[in-house]
C-alpha cells in the first residue's frame, strides 16, 4: 500500500512510518524538522519520500502533493500531525497560540484532504484516517484548545465521510495514550509507564490497514471498535 502520513519526524507518525516501511509498504511523509526529514530520506530509498512541509501552509501542501502523487495515488492518508497547548485555563491562552493550534490540528487536516481527496475520489478507493483523541470525545481542564480541535476533527471527518463515494472511508481515530512529546507536554513525567510509540505501532499500524468502507464516518479507537 502507498501511505501518506503527516508528522513523521517523531512520535506516532514516525513509529507508523517505520513500521509500514519495515513491512513492505511505501510511505510519503512530512514534517517541519528538516534534519529528521533528511534522516528519513537517507534511511529509506524511493519510492518512499519525505518532505519538509508545514501543514498549515496550503500552497506548500499543494506543492508537496504534486511530488507525492508523482509516485502514485495514495491508498491511505493519515492526518497525524498535531500540536498540544501549554496547559492553562482557556482565558490565559494567547490568541496567537490558540490560532496556531487550530491552524495545525484542524485547518492543516483540511489542507491535506483538499489535495489528496480529488485523485482518490477519481479512483473511487482509499481511506482518510484523521487522528482524534480521547479529548475529541471527552474533556479535561487546561486543554480547551486541544479539546476544541479534536472535537472539530470528529465533526469534520464525519461530514467529509458523507461526501465520499461508496468504497471509500474517512475515519476519526483515537490512538490511545502513548508516551510522546504531546503527552509529556500536558502530563510531564506522568507519561512514564505509558506505551512507547514503537510498541503502539505494532498494534496500531495493522489496525489502520484494516479500516475501510465498513468504518466510514465511525469514531474508532486503536485496538477497539467504533464508539
Ligand atoms: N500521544 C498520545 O497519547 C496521543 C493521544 C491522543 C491523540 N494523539 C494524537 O496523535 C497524533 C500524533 O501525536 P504524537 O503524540 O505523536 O505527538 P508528537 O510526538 O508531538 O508528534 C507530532 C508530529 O506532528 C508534526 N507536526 C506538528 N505540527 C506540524 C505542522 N504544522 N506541519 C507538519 N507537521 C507538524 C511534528 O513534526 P514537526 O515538529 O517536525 O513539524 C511531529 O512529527 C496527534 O494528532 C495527537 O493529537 C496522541
Amino acid at each position: 500500500m502507498y501511505i501518506v502520513i503527516t508528522g513523521v519526524t517523531r512520535g506516532l507518525g514516525r513509529a507508523l512510518a517505520d513500521w509500514y516501511i519495515a513491512n513492505g509498504h511505501t510511505v510519503a511523509g512530512c514534517g517541519r524538522t528538516g534534519p529528521e526529514i533528511f534522516n528519513l530520506r537517507f534511511a529509506h530509498s524511493e519510492p518512499n519520500n519525505f518532505e519538509v512541509v508545514d501543514v498549515t501552509q496550503p500552497v506548500r501542501v499543494g506543492i508537496w502533493a504534486e511530488r507525492v502523487l508523482g509516485y502514485g495515488v495514495p491508498d491511505i492518508v493519515i492526518n497525524n500531525a498535531a500540536a498540544m497547548n501549554a496547559p492553562a485555563p482557556l482565558w490565559e491562552i494567547p490568541a496567537e497560540k490558540f490560532a496556531q493550534l487550530i491552524a495545525t490540528n484542524v485547518t492543516g487536516v483540511a489542507n491535506v484532504i483538499r489535495v489528496f481527496a480529488p485523485p482518490m475520489i477519481a479512483r473511487k478507493s482509499g481511506a482518510f484516517v484523521n487522528f482524534s483523541s480521547g479529548w475529541g470525545r471527552s474533556v479535561s481542564r487546561d486543554v480547551a484548545p486541544y479539546c476544541a480541535s479534536k472535537w472539530a476533527i470528529e465533526g469534520l471527518t464525519k461530514a467529509f465521510a458523507e461526501e465520499l463515494p461508496e468504497g471509500m472511508a474517512a475515519v476519526p481515530l483515537n490512538p490511545g495514550v502513548i508516551d510522546t512529546a504531546i503527552l509529556r507536554q500536558c502530563w510531564g513525567d506522568g507519561a512514564d509507564g505509558h506505551a512507547k510509540p514503537e510498541e503502539w505501532a505494532k498494534l496500531a499500524a495493522p489496525f489502520i490497514l484494516k479500516l475501510g468502507p465498513k468504518d466510514n464516518g465511525r469514531s474508532v479507537s486503536v485496538g477497539g471498535s467504533g464508539d
